[in-house]
């Protein structure tokens, strides 16, 4: 008689330990009574491709890959998904029954939700918004906003050069500004959208002048730690609609495990008090 198998999924990074979707996951599991795993996994990137080929025989349907395997995911990958081929990195594999990888990423997707959810009345089709930083983020949140109609983006970031190419890749409706004056640049914007690592707990502060921000114009963070940043601090005093980032962190997670264990899990205060702990 063949033994019913239990879904196996997870998460794969070096290091794993402060990854937050196992608490993500577990929680969904419980809620929906779903037979099923999701397990931390610290893989080393010389590893990588030789513990994904092995995974599918151990059970497992897919996982999530974070820091610093995203990009060689992709690479691994025998199919990839249009926004993650855009993005140039995966957060999520799916174990296909014929034995083929395939490659997706939900960050985009998870900005979005977040602000769909947490602010049902912004529109990205007005225009401009502001993104801060050039980084793995800011290429899935402006792969996202373009998706989404936004008719033009106004980027800024420290490197001059990293925006610049993203700029180059992602094309015209992308104007590029010098990192010092973003903060002037926030007065021309209806929508704001840090991208970087400023204000994380243990990184830098935030310095970027706020004094500009317009009553009602959207400002949200992708930092979830502090939940509220000193942005959203100062664009809620500013009159601002304000959205912090751990909803981000939420829904991207939402694909996955509806492909993994058949079920879409909801995003609500119950799963943000778990995940915060
Ligand atoms: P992620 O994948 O989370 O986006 P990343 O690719 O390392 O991470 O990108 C980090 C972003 O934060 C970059 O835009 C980076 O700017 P640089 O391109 O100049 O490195 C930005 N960032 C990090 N520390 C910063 C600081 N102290 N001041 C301004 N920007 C900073």
């Amino acid at each position: 008689m063949s033994e019913e198998r239990i879904p196996l999924a997870g998460v794969i990074g070096c290091p794993i330990s402060h990854s937050r979707s196992p608490i993500l996951h577990g929680h969904w599991l419980k809620r929906y009574g779903i037979k099923g795993h999701y397990i931390p996994m610290h893989v080393e990137p010389d590893n990588l491709e030789r513990v994904l080929r092995t995974m599918p025989e151990m059970g497992f349907v897919g996982c999530n890959i974070t820091i610093p395997h995203k990009v060689s995911a992709l690479e691994i990958a025998d199919m990839v998904s249009d926004r993650a081929s855009l993005i140039g990195a995966a957060n999520t594999l799916i174990f296909r029954a014929d034995g083929k990888i395939q490659a997706d990423n939900t960050d985009g997707y998870g900005f979005m939700a977040n602000l769909r959810q947490k602010a049902p009345d912004w529109d990205p089709t007005t225009g401009p918004a502001l993104v801060l930083g050039a980084g793995g983020a800011s290429r899935a949140i402006l792969t996202a906003m373009l998706d989404a109609g936004t008719p033009e983006i106004l980027l800024t970031n420290r490197t001059r050069t990293n925006s610049d190419a993203l700029r180059d890749e992602f094309g015209a409706r992308i104007r590029v500004v010098e990192w010092v004056h973003a903060g002037a640049a926030m007065g021309e914007c209806d929508t704001v959208i840090n991208t970087t690592s400023l204000g994380m707990k243990g990184a830098n502060e935030f310095k970027v002048p706020t004094k500009q921000l317009r009553s009602g114009t959207l400002v949200t963070d992708i930092v979830y730690n502090p939940l509220r940043t000193k942005l959203l601090n100062e664009a809620e005093q500013m009159g601002c609609v304000t959205v912090d980032g751990l909803g981000m962190l939420l829904h991207q997670a939402v694909p996955g495990f509806e492909r993994w264990f058949g079920t879409r899990p909801e995003v609500d205060d119950e799963l943000r008090a778990v995940v915060l702990g």
